[in-house]
Parts: structure tokens; sequence; C-alpha cells
């Protein structure tokens, strides 16, 4: 089973990169299921049906979310309908929408759970134990199971990926926006990221136009953030895993940018 990940999908620089790279992606790699996190999709804060859509179409077998899934208020709408779509499950149980999906394609079956850390950001649940209950649920559908965590602290992270590692298949980190260069095996073979990255505009400050950015540093004043434009990146991971254990083989980045061009 080979699975590859990206990192949030931030505006229309974000989806451009993804429409045009994901077909090359695929022929080269061969994933047998693409995870995309679109918590930034739209504009670089939430998702919209239609793109929700669109990133479907294009290939994304299942979207995870974040702590900007409910930005643009038409998720409402749609959240329940939606197959494979995923926000964070320790979000409060009175939230629309679900933290974990089961895809499937042949006798092929892969547990995606979208996860949020709690440090330097908003009180929610506790991740740790809802990943118990999830863990156990989702290890009576399928060997392979991913865990998308959306987390600021690198040691939370850290933190969860050595919590769930034996466990699951794969704990890939999202929300930084900035590729993290740890990509490991854990000795219980759980594949483990601290962060994914982004995919979206290169010369950019997490996604957003880096003036105003730097004005907000200088200034402390309120400032309107938008999504940066010009060159693009993709940033994500590539995983193998074992077919008859579920644990992974080997953990990849991928990052494609003016820097590090794409080779077929
Ligand atoms: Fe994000
Ligand atoms: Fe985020």
């Amino acid at each position: 089973m080979k699975i590859l990940f990206i990192g949030d999908i931030v505006g229309s620089p974000g989806r451009n990169a993804f429409a045009e790279y994901i077909p090359k992606l695929k022929r080269k790699y061969r994933p047998d299921l693409t995870i995309v996190n679109g918590e930034n999709a739209a504009g670089g804060k939430g998702i919209t049906e239609k793109i929700y859509r669109s990133l479907q179409q294009q290939g994304a077998d299942v979207i995870t979310l974040g702590n900007h899934t409910w930005d643009k208020r038409e998720i409402f709408d749609f959240i329940d309908n939606a197959d494979h779509f995923i926000r964070p499950a320790n979000f409060p149980d009175e939230c629309p929408g679900v933290g974990m999906t089961e895809w499937k394609q042949g006798s092929q079956s892969v547990v995606v759970i979208s996860l949020q850390g709690r440090t330097f950001m908003q009180a929610i649940d506790c991740p740790f134990k809802k990943a118990d209950e999830l863990v156990a649920k989702a290890k009576k559908l399928s060997p392979y199971i991913f865990v998308d965590f959306h987390a600021e602290a690198t040691s939370e992270k850290q933190a969860m990926g050595w919590y769930l590692d034996g466990r699951v298949s794969a704990v890939v980190g999202t929300h930084t926006h900035v590729p993290t260069a740890d990509e490991r095996v854990l000795p219980g073979g759980t594949a483990y990221l601290t962060d994914a990255g982004m995919t979206g505009p290169y010369d950019s400050i997490l996604g957003v136009e880096k003036e105003a950015v730097i004005n907000k540093f200088i200034t402390s004043l309120p400032a309107k953030f938008e999504v940066a434009t010009g060159r693009e990146q993709i940033n994500g991971a590539l995983i193998q895993l074992n077919k008859k254990t579920g644990a992974a083989e080997s953990i990849k980045r991928v990052q494609i940018n003016e820097d590090r061009p794409f080779f077929d």
C-alpha cells in the first residue's frame, strides 16, 4: 500500500500547483491512495463545496481539514454529506462532520483520521485520548491507519508520533506550512513526519503575501492577510506500507519548487 499525502493546499496557487502536479506525481509514484489537507484551499481560509469536489475529481481520495475548517460558512451545508472529507476528530461532539473515514477500493481499505493539537491552539478535546478511541475502532476495519495531526508545536506532534508508534501506519503533521526534515519510520513501525509543509505560493510567509506579514511584525498593527501570488510549491510525503502488517516500510518527503524541480 502506497500513500501520497499532500500538505495544506493554500488558495488558488495551491489549487493550481495541485492540478498541475498531481497527475505527474501519480504517474511517477503510483500511489494507491492520495490524501490531501484542504483546510486553506479557499482563499487561504476554509474550503467550499466546489473546491472540495474539484480536488476529489483531480485525484484527492480523502481530504482532511484543520483549524480553518469552519472559515467558509457554506461548509455547514455540505460537510455532513461529503464523502471522505474529515475535520479534526477531537472537535467537540456537537460539531458537524466526522473525524475518521474508511477509504475502500476493491479489497483494499485505509482508515484516515484527522486530529488537532491543543498547544498554542484553541482548547478542544484531548487528541491523545481521541486517538485511543478511534484507533481501537479503526483496527477493526483495516491494518492501514493514517493520521493527519494538525498541530502547532513540534513537541506535541512528536509526542503523538511516539504515542501512536506501533498502533498506526503513519502520523504526518500539518498546520505550520513549513516542511520538516525529520521523516523516519519509528521503531514500532509508524511512519512519522513532524510537518508535511504546504502546497501554495513559494515566495510567501506561510502562504500569505509577505509584505503584510513583515509589516505586521514591525508595526503590530492589525493587517489583512491575502494569499500570495507568483511561484508555486508542493509539499507532502510518500509512504510505503507493508501489505501483511500495515506497518510502514518507508517515508519520503515530496517537495517540488523552483529550487527542487520535479523529475519524472
Ligand atoms: Fe494550514
Ligand atoms: Fe491550520
